[in-house]
């Protein structure tokens, strides 16, 4: 099958990796077909695009209609999910048509369906075996056509091992199963998707002179593993167009200003909150949290249990190597290169400096 080139997810999803297009080839295949499509992956990888992009190859002509279930309150979910009757409650004043009849003919997409109480599951249930819903406080059946696609970063299968998840349900949902790898499984893909993300940017906002990336920065943000995945390159990138507008990004600035917390040089400090709050996650958690465990050093451990949480999982391996690596960095620079001084202020012997620095790969006088 060679449609690629034409299809709405060979144009959205950037990445020309092989597990990238080996997902992407999953995609426009089961696009066309009927049946519930489960996307499964870490946070930021792409899982909303994913769903998009299924939707806008089903050749369906309804509406693309996205719920998140963690960000809708338990008590209203049933209401947003079904709709209502006049009536049907205190404050239903007129009838009000849900989410599932908004998606008839289209597609539906429940993302963070790990977060469904078991209550709603017993309904979602139904309405997959039925293909009809009732609105709350009204009789009759409502037939729908809908494509249901949804999305979790939890582990379905060990909430229904631990009764957290109605097993019918799972299966009924695992279909299709599609899995977005994190980012640091394709770091071939970073800089295509640098990228398309700065023309994105560029787009939305043109007349801003882009933030340019010499080939040490592009080597190094290929080389971060992305435990914010998409996402966090996504915020990156907004991070040098705050920073750096205009400028060439070096290897450094990547490592020291975009993906770790020093402003560079030169900034008054309230310009540095806002520039770190106007880039900061979305929902404002990890970025703020970090930075006011690095407001005094040395870093408080306790941040890093925030910082987890709110990645859910990382690579215990590369961080603690990035972290050597920034600390090897930073005792060089401040040293100008002695490794002797250097291997002195960071309290270990200067052959396992050596043999570490070899081993990372950091140069004696790290690039400005
Ligand atoms: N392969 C990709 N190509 C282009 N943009 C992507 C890709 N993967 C993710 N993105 C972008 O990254 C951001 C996060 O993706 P999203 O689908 O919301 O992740 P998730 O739902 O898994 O948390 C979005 O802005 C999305 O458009
Ligand atoms: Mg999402």
């Amino acid at each position: 099958m060679s449609k690629s080139s034409r299809t709405a997810t060979s144009a959205i999803i950037i990445g020309r990796s092989s597990v990238v297009s080996q997902m992407k080839r999953l995609i426009e295949t089961v696009a066309p077909s009927l049946g519930p499509v489960l996307v499964t992956g870490p946070t930021g990888a792409g899982k909303e695009l994913v769903a998009e992009a299924l939707h806008l190859d089903s050749g369906r002509n309804g509406k693309f209609v996205p719920v998140n279930c963690a960000a809708i309150p338990r008590e209203l979910m049933e209401s947003e999910l079904f709709g209502y009757e006049k009536g049907a409650f205190t404050g239903a004043e007129k009838r009000r048509i849900g989410r599932f009849e908004q998606s008839h003919n289209g597609t539906l997409f429940l993302d963070e369906i790990g977060d469904m109480p078991l209550s709603l599951q017993t309904k979602l249930l139904r309405v997959l075996e039925n293909h009809t819903i009732q609105r709350v406080g009204g009789n009759d059946d409502i037939p729908l056509n809908l494509r249901l696609v949804c999305a979790t970063h939890k582990d379905l299968k060990s909430m229904v091992d631990s009764g957290d998840f109605r097993a019918d349900l799972y299966y009924r949902l695992n279909v299709f199963p599609i899995s977005v790898p994190p980012l640091s499984e394709r770091s071939e893909d970073v800089i295509d998707l640098l990228d398309s993300l700065i023309e994105k940017r560029l787009a939305q906002a043109p007349g801003v002179a882009p933030p340019l990336f010499s080939d040490n920065a592009k080597k190094a943000l290929a080389a971060y593993d992305w435990p914010g995945n998409v996402r966090e390159l996504r915020n990156v990138i907004e991070r040098a167009f705050a920073l750096f507008s205009g400028n060439e990004v070096s290897g450094q600035h990547v490592r020291e200003n975009l993906l770790s917390l020093q402003m560079p040089v030169g900034l008054d400090p309230e310009e540095q909150n806002a520039i770190w709050d106007a880039t900061g996650d979305e929902d404002g958690t990890s970025m703020q949290v970090f930075e006011a465990a690095f407001d005094d050093a040395p870093p408080r451990p306790e941040a890093y249990r925030a910082w987890f949480n709110y990645h859910d999982n990382i690579d215990l391996r590369l961080h603690l190597r990035d972290i050597e690596v920034i600390l090897i960095e930073a005792a060089l620079s401040a040293t100008e290169g002695m490794v002797s001084h250097a291997a002195e202020r960071l309290n270990i012997g200067r052959t396992t400096l050596i043999e570490k620095m070899k081993k990372l790969m950091i140069e004696k006088s790290p690039e400005v």
